[in-house]
């Protein structure tokens, strides 16, 4: 008895032992990380002078690449190399911990929030006329991501007006204020920046998450929506100098925590509308400053699954939603909370880049698939798929406007990435391929006010944006950007396009 005790005594003793032993063999990833990137990535990996080191955040990243970036740097940012200071080891074991989720929610409240406002001391608040000569709403802003800059363009002359530092990763599309003076940018990591266009500056930034999927602005003009993955929370500021409305926190109606799948305006319904995107719930809040006693609050809406992605029609009375699970999409009748019919779209429907027009006297809409090379064209009377155009891959982005009667397409996965589609929105069919800059990414259109010229992207480090007359598809013009992955004309924001998504 008493030799096996002293036995498992020994086992016992071993154990720890042999843990440590291999331990000390393995690199301490954290502390490694608190030694070498905390100064800049966050003590939490929430980011500071560095974006936030996050799974959700990185996505977009693979971990080959951040092995790549910790090894030898970004040239020419403030991304140190580490090849000569850490092992191969070390940084795989860097690169497995900032992939690795936080052991618990990390705390953005009203406080942080607050404290990261910050409104440039300069900011001159008497000026009401553009300090420039282009028409202020025939700009375009162009998000370069290639080296996170956004560039200005006079949609007259296409000369750049400006061109300035912008946060890190900006995404999801701006949002314009009614009146096409301010601009409000929103970066992956939750930073929101508000931009006037007539005086080319910053006039207020903060941070309203860690990682967030999109913003929206309130019909008139006076709320932005910011919809959180991290934390799980809705977000609503005031539009005027950033400060906290309300946070909104995500969670179902069963109580299951959440992040917010996407945010929208609903225009005529004076009310912001979100799906999550753990649970499967519709949410409208009421911006109505008529309807006081309902402002601000959710109104939730119970869907059979979980809607990834969604569209409205012209009324707002139909949301068209994409889901994964359904693995096609349903129609909510918005007003009754009920699904009106169920549509069979194989591969996952891009309604984030649907687009509207009139055919024969009818409303439709088209959209693109994800990991499929179809175009899909629903009429929005019936909810019935009236023609599938095939691609040679799956398009990304579609665009038109009203003065023009073609569609423009990309086909932003596989090999043919450098087409652009033109589809005649009369007949439905394909009537170009276009092939701008062969053996490059060409991506994401979008027209001047008056639909003349479309903007195509050259979407490459060493890109451009083409500027390409919309009738005889010629290129006028070719100006060099950085990988710009979006680009936005103030008149056909504000006054809601339907050739272009919202
Ligand atoms: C002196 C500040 C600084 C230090 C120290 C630093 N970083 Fe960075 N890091 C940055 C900046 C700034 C960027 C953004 C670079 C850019 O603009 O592309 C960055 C980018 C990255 C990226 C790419 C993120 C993305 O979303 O593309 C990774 C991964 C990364 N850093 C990991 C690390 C790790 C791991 C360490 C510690 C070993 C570290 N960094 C130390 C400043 C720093």
């Amino acid at each position: 008895m008493k030799r096996l005790a002293a036995f498992t005594m020994a086992l016992m003793m071993l154990v720890p032992l042999a843990a440590v032993a291999k331990d000390a063999a393995r690199p301490h990833a954290a502390a490694l990380y608190q030694k070498h990137c905390a100064e800049c990535h966050g003590k939490e990996r929430l980011g500071g002078i560095g974006p936030a080191l996050l799974p959700g955040n990185l996505r977009r990243l693979r971990k080959k690449k951040a092995a790549k970036v910790i090894a030898q740097g970004r040239i020419s940012t403030q991304m140190p190399a580490f090849g000569d200071k850490l092992s191969e080891k070390q940084i795989a074991a860097l690169v497995k911990y900032i992939y690795t989720p936080l052991p618990q929610m990390p705390v953005w409240g009203k406080k942080e929030i607050e404290a990261s406002r910050h409104i440039p001391v300069d900011t001159d608040f008497s000026v009401t006329r553009p300090q420039h000569d282009a028409d202020p709403l025939n700009l375009f802003v162009v998000v370069e991501s290639g080296d996170h800059h956004v560039s200005i363009l006079d949609g007259d002359t296409f000369e750049r007006l400006t061109r300035f530092k912008s946060r890190y990763a900006l995404h999801g599309g701006p949002k314009f204020t009614p009146d096409g003076r301010y601009v409000f940018f929103q970066s992956r990591d939750g930073w929101i920046t508000k931009y006037d266009l007539y005086t080319l500056d910053v006039v207020a930034e903060m941070r309203a998450g860690i990682n967030t999927r999109n913003i929206a602005i309130s019909a008139d003009g006076s709320v932005i929506a910011v919809a959180n993955y991290l934390p799980h929370n809705l977000v609503l500021l005031s539009a005027d100098d950033l400060s906290v409305i309300r946070i909104i926190p995500a969670v179902s109606a069963d109580g299951a925590s959440s992040r917010v799948a996407a945010v929208y305006q609903a225009r005529p319904r004076h009310s912001f509308v979100a799906t999550l995107k753990d649970a499967p719930e519709f949410w409208e809040i009421s911006t109505d400053p008529k309807r006081k006693e309902a402002l601000y609050e959710v109104r939730r809406v119970k869907l059979p699954a979980i809607v990834d992605d969604f569209f409205f029609d012209q009324s707002y009375r139909h949301m068209l939603g994409a889901s994964r699970d359904l693995k096609g999409a349903i129609v909510l009748n918005v007003d009754t909370g009920e699904v009106i019919r169920r549509l069979d779209l194989p591969g996952l429907p891009h309604l984030g880049s649907g687009i509207t027009w009139k055919w024969q006297g009818r409303p439709v809409m088209a959209t693109p698939h994800l990991g499929e090379g179809r175009i899909s064209i629903i009429a929005m009377d019936t909810w019935e798929v009236v023609k599938t155009l095939k691609t040679p891959g799956p398009g990304f982005f579609l665009r038109s406007h009203e003065n023009t009667p073609y569609a423009w397409a990309d086909v932003f996965f596989g090999p043919d990435r450098d087409k652009m589609l033109v589809i005649d929105k009369r007949t439905l069919e394909i009537v170009k391929v276009l092939n701008y800059a062969p053996g490059k990414t060409v991506a994401h259109v979008e027209f001047d006010r008056y639909g003349k010229y479309a903007l195509i992207s050259v979407w490459e480090q060493d890109g451009a944006v083409l500027v390409v007359d919309a009738n005889t598809f010629e290129v006028k013009k070719r100006i060099p950007m950085k990988k710009p992955v979006g680009k936005y004309n103030v008149f056909n924001k504000i006054t809601f396009s339907e050739g272009t998504s919202h």
